[in-house]
């Protein structure tokens, strides 16, 4: 048992070492460099390029992300596969233009109901051990339960004010049940039957004066791995991070099996239905 001194004392190191370092997804810490080669990072053109949103690849020319990264179309955003390091040249980066967004077309953006987004790139990337497709768990598959340990990654938001890391954070939460995501002082209805929320793991009742490991602003898009398959597509957005009443938000990606494979088969597939 840990007294509530010592509870007390390690939530103020974890703060300090938070606010004095400034990295991080909120909490968390970067990645081995290319060890989550799936990751990919959506970018808006400007005076420079700049980091707006996650995905992850799940085929040869084909990105998984939120349709609240993209709810008006491309726009002339890129897509960059291989980065560690956002501004540095890294000579493991393939960059594509985005040839077709699937946003699901039952997306409600008064909830985030149904967020879950396909890029077609431009090209088929180059396989290298920087550039690489995650499994997504599809329908019949395990999702995890309550308690179960997920993991995130990102470049997003390292606090509330907007601060960007430069380089590819990951964190490792606790799914949080259903039945408290959907009570009133959590997200009430708007939480739904497809999405999964998760946080820093904190016991019964939760007395800590507020979480401090979250996904954040421009995380989202990016993947919810457990056992290292994508099961979830970091949502969500708009909330403040690292509350403790308001964990990460994400979709379950095993709803939209069918979705998934329409979506990407009717390039391929002879039909003549359109969509
Ligand atoms: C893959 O490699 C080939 C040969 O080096 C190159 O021409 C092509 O542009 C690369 N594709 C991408 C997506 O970077």
């Amino acid at each position: 048992m840990v007294s509530e001194k010592e509870a007390f004392v390690a939530a103020a190191v974890v703060v300090f070492a938070l606010i004095s370092q400034a990295e991080g997804i909120i909490g968390g810490r970067e990645v081995v460099p290319h060890s989550r080669p799936y990751m990919a990072s959506i970018q808006i053109p400007g005076e420079t390029m700049k980091h707006e949103c996650g995905g992850f690849v799940i085929a040869d020319q084909w990105v998984m992300t939120a349709v609240h990264c993209m709810p008006t179309g491309p726009n002339g955003r890129k897509v960059v596969l291989g980065v560690h390091s956002l501004s540095e040249p890294e000579d493991t980066k393939q960059t594509f233009d985005i040839s077709e967004l699937h946003n699901h077309p039952d997306f409600n953006p008064s909830n985030y109901d149904n967020d879950i987004a396909l890029i077609k790139l431009d090209r088929p990337f180059n396989s290298s051990e920087a550039v690489k497709t995650v499994e997504y768990l599809r329908a019949g598959g395990t999702n995890p339960d309550k308690g179960a340990e997920v993991e995130t990654a990102g470049w997003g938001s390292i606090d509330n004010l907007g601060f960007r890391p430069d380089k590819l954070k990951e964190v490792v939460i606790g799914v949080v049940s259903s039945l408290r995501c959907k009570r009133s002082d959590y997200f009430g209805r708007k939480f739904t039957v497809n999405m999964i929320c998760a946080q820093k793991v904190c016991n019964d009742p939760c007395d800590q004066p507020y979480n401090v490991e979250d996904s954040c602003d421009g995380d989202s898009g990016g993947p919810l791995l457990y056992n290292g398959i994508a099961v979830g597509i970091t949502s969500n957005g708009g909330k403040k991070c690292g509350q403790i009443k308001k964990p990460g938000i994400y979709t379950v990606i095993s709803h939209y099996t069918e979705w998934i494979d329409n979506t990407m088969g009717q390039q391929t597939a002879e039909s003549d239905e359109s969509t």
